[in-house]
């Protein structure tokens, strides 16, 4: 367990995801990605079942638990939730995001999470319909919006899936965080911005920069002033 928290909403967050990081070298990654001023990262599970990959799991956070202070987004592309929040939870996880399109009784699970002690988040993939979280949403301290298919880092932005942000905020308010992930760089940054994301998941955009601190603020300079 840690009791670092998700920072309140009404401030733009840059959230590193390490999908496309060096894995032989994931704590001087996060440590890199500490050093330009962040505070969260974001860590994506795949099970090879709810997305055609596998990642990482409990073990894996919780030795990098023990070398960082960031909060630790996990992103569950998993199938089966219910059965691992708490596990990734007491392995460090501080927000447990996952999947509405998952078979799992969504609110009960929102519940549990809150109690472990963690923030949750629900998620919604490119095809699925705002209309299905909005029940959800405003039970949750963050929302993500994905902006690509998931499974995999480096593919090219969703435009249409982006504008979904704009009815999230209509129904969470100002109070929810809303994050985006997939795509984003400093040409996607001003427009899911634009339309309400105050979280932005960047993978590619820094992890193929040599220079992971000059990447983090090309992304901060393209945030519109708001
Ligand atoms: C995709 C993952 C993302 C991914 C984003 O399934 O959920 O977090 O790492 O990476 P980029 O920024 O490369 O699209
Ligand atoms: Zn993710």
């Amino acid at each position: 367990m840690s009791d670092l928290r998700l920072a309140k909403a009404g401030t733009i967050e840059i959230v590193p995801s390490i999908l496309n990081a060096d894995f032989a070298h994931i704590a001087d990654e996060i440590a890199e990605i500490a050093s330009a001023g962040v505070g969260m990262v974001h860590l994506d599970v795949m099970d090879g079942h709810f997305v055609p990959n596998i990642t990482i799991g409990p073990p894996v956070i919780a030795k990098l638990r023990k070398c960082s202070n960031l909060v630790f987004d996990a992103h569950l592309m998993i199938s089966e939730p219910d059965r691992y929040a708490q596990a990734f939870i007491e392995a460090g996880a501080n927000h447990i995001t996952f999947h509405i399109e998952v078979p799992a009784k969504h609110e009960d699970l929102i519940d549990s999470i809150h109690d472990l002690g963690a923030t949750a988040g629900i998620c919604l993939n490119p095809e699925t319909p705002v209309e299905a979280i909005e029940k959800i949403a405003p039970l949750c301290d963050m929302v993500l919006v994905m902006t690509v298919h998931p499974g995999f880092g480096g593919q090219k932005f969703i435009p249409e899936a982006a504008k979904k942000v704009t009815r999230v905020r209509e129904i969470v308010g100002p109070d929810i965080r809303i994050q985006v992930d997939g795509g984003i760089d400093p040409d996607t940054t001003p427009t899911v911005v634009s339309y309400g994301a105050d979280t932005l998941v960047v993978g590619n955009a820094i992890f193929s920069n040599p220079d992971r601190v000059a990447a983090i603020n090309a992304i901060r300079n393209a945030c519109p002033v708001r």
